[in-house]
């Protein structure tokens, strides 16, 4: 089938006040950049004139300014999900100018699916080659494409020609039955393929195809600051200590690793230590620290949902890419972040967290317990069906202000059910296996800043007793002294004895 080629712009006019767009891509890699810009630009046109224009957008998972970060400035956002981390969006969804569901990002696709957001009008696919039968070479992530492109209505390419066409090949595209009919998620290693390397749409949804030539636009990291370099020593240190005690398997496990510059100090140290064996990842998302590991050959092999690199990373990579070929393999979010593939291949997950609360509970998305920062993303995936679930965070923030270690998280993300260590530059604690009152000692002595143990330890006397000794009226004396006088440390439980 021939295909009609346009401008952004052009492909922008189709769009339409309330309608449902779906994106593919995973952070900014393999997401449209240009329709959505230009449809910020339609909605601004369309407020100037007095109309309203707003619409709905599902995605894989966080996007870039391009999107996000330009439909938010247009206030042309109506309703948003699943996960985001632009900070025009967030003002949007901390002032209900946007809504905004947070889900868990391997639920999104079967719950389109389901029906559970209405109908798909619009999938706006980034693509490296289309066939004029429809198969598609996506780009540098997947996110959930697969579903929005089968349920929309109608279809835009954006064929970005700075994607190598050497991209075949390294997609894994399969979409699981839906139930009372789904079967078993077939990958039993990481490196298992069980779909297709394409993605198959059909031909005659595709409006049109608009050419374009851009890298990602992702930002190189800066070394990590000291903090950072503390808390993956202290990552790397528990996992060296729990291999060598046989904990871990020796061929080790599958790794799961969230993104920012603590997880790239733990790859970078991973990569450093001679004990360690060579391991495989599966996770949502590989930054440029597991390429440089693949280059040393010690990770072997990378499921994911994204190749999340920075600009110059791709530049380097996209001439080498077949060398990779066979070590990656870029899956839909509802197969990278699969609980039954998780629990199956014993991946160890890496995260961050916000806050910790003392008896084991985690906030990864509400500032203070009430301003969204970015959504849960795949962290909920991976931590309660993780071999062992890790989240780090410093042990305080804004220069020593705030705790991260907190009496009780002021919103919950993950229970101290799912929650096995708790990391911080201070060190570490091995929740598992003790109850409430000592995971709290341990996660005050371990985990906690010098200037909050002792207030730790003073809110801990004040409980009222039962398996959790919370005291419920103090429990968020913590962040009321913050909200208060600018300081956790101005918390005060003698009022409270
Ligand atoms: N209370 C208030 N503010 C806090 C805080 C707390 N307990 N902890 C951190 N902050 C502030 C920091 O001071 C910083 O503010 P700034 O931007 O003004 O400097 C900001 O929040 C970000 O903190 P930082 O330590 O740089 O966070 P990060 O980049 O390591 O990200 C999360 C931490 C939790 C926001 C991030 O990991 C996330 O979104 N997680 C959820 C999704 C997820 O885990 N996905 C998993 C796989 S990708």
């Amino acid at each position: 089938m021939a295909f009609d080629y346009m401008t952004a712009a052009e492909a922008a006019e189709h769009f339409k006040n309330g309608d449902t767009v779906g994106l593919s891509g995973f952070t900014a890699p393999g997401t449209p950049k240009f329709i959505p810009e230009a449809i910020a630009a339609k909605a601004e046109r369309e407020h100037a004139e007095g109309r309203p224009f707003k619409i709905s957008l599902l995605t894989g998972a966080s996007t870039s300014d391009h999107v996000d970060g330009a439909l938010s400035r247009a206030n042309a956002l109506d309703f948003r999900a699943p996960y985001q981390n632009v900070p025009d969006l967030r003002k949007r969804i901390n002032s209900h100018d946007c809504h905004y569901n947070d889900r868990h990002l391997s639920e999104m696709a079967q719950e389109v699916r389901y029906g559970f957001y209405g109908k798909v009008d619009w999938a706006i696919i980034e693509a490296a080659d289309i066939t004029p039968d429809g198969e598609v070479i996506l780009g540098t992530g997947v996110g959930n494409i697969p579903t929005y492109a089968m349920l929309a209505d109608k279809i835009f390419i954006e064929l970005n020609e700075a994607l190598p066409k050497a991209l075949y090949g390294m997609h894994d595209i399969y979409i699981p039955a839906d139930p009372p009919r789904r079967r078993e998620i077939p990958i039993y290693a990481a490196n298992d393929r069980i779909g297709s390397p394409v993605l198959k749409i059909d031909p005659r949804k595709v409006v049109g195809i608009v050419r374009t030539n851009s890298y990602d636009g992702v930002k190189a990291f800066t070394a990590p600051d000291e903090v950072s370099k503390q808390i993956g020593a202290n990552v790397v240190e528990f996992l060296l200590r729990e291999y060598r005690r046989g904990g871990i398997p020796k061929e080790f496990l599958p790794l799961q690793s969230g993104v920012g510059n603590v997880a790239n100090a733990v790859l970078y140290d991973l990569g450093e230590n001679k004990e360690i064996p060579p391991f495989m990842m599966y996770t949502e998302v590989m930054q440029d620290a597991v390429l440089s590991l693949m280059r040393k050959g010690k990770c072997t092999f990378a499921s994911t949902c994204s190749m999340t690199f920075s600009d110059d990373t791709e530049k380097e990579f996209f001439p080498d890419m077949k060398e990779f070929a066979h070590k990656i393999l870029m899956r839909p979010a509802e197969l990278s972040n699969n609980p039954e593939v998780i629990r199956r291949l014993g991946i160890i997950s890496m995260n961050t967290a916000l806050e910790a609360d003392i008896f084991g509970g985690i906030n990864s998305t509400h500032v203070l317990g009430t301003k969204m920062m970015n959504g849960v993303g795949g962290s909920g995936d991976f931590t309660r069906n993780a071999y062992i679930s890790i989240f780090s965070c410093p042990s305080v923030s804004k220069g020593g202000l705030i705790s991260n270690i907190v009496p009780m998280v002021a919103h919950a993300d993950h229970s101290e059910h799912s929650v096995d260590i708790v990391v911080t530059d201070r060190g570490i604690a091995d929740l598992r296996g003790l109850d409430p009152v000592q995971r709290a000692e341990r996660i005050i002595e371990n985990c906690a800043h010098p200037d909050y143990k002792g207030l730790l330890r003073d809110y801990m006397k004040i409980g009222k007793g039962g398996q959790t000794p919370h005291s419920l009226t103090a429990a968020f004396a913590f962040h009321n002294a913050f909200n208060e006088t600018g300081d956790m440390r101005n918390a005060d439980f003698s009022k409270y004895c």
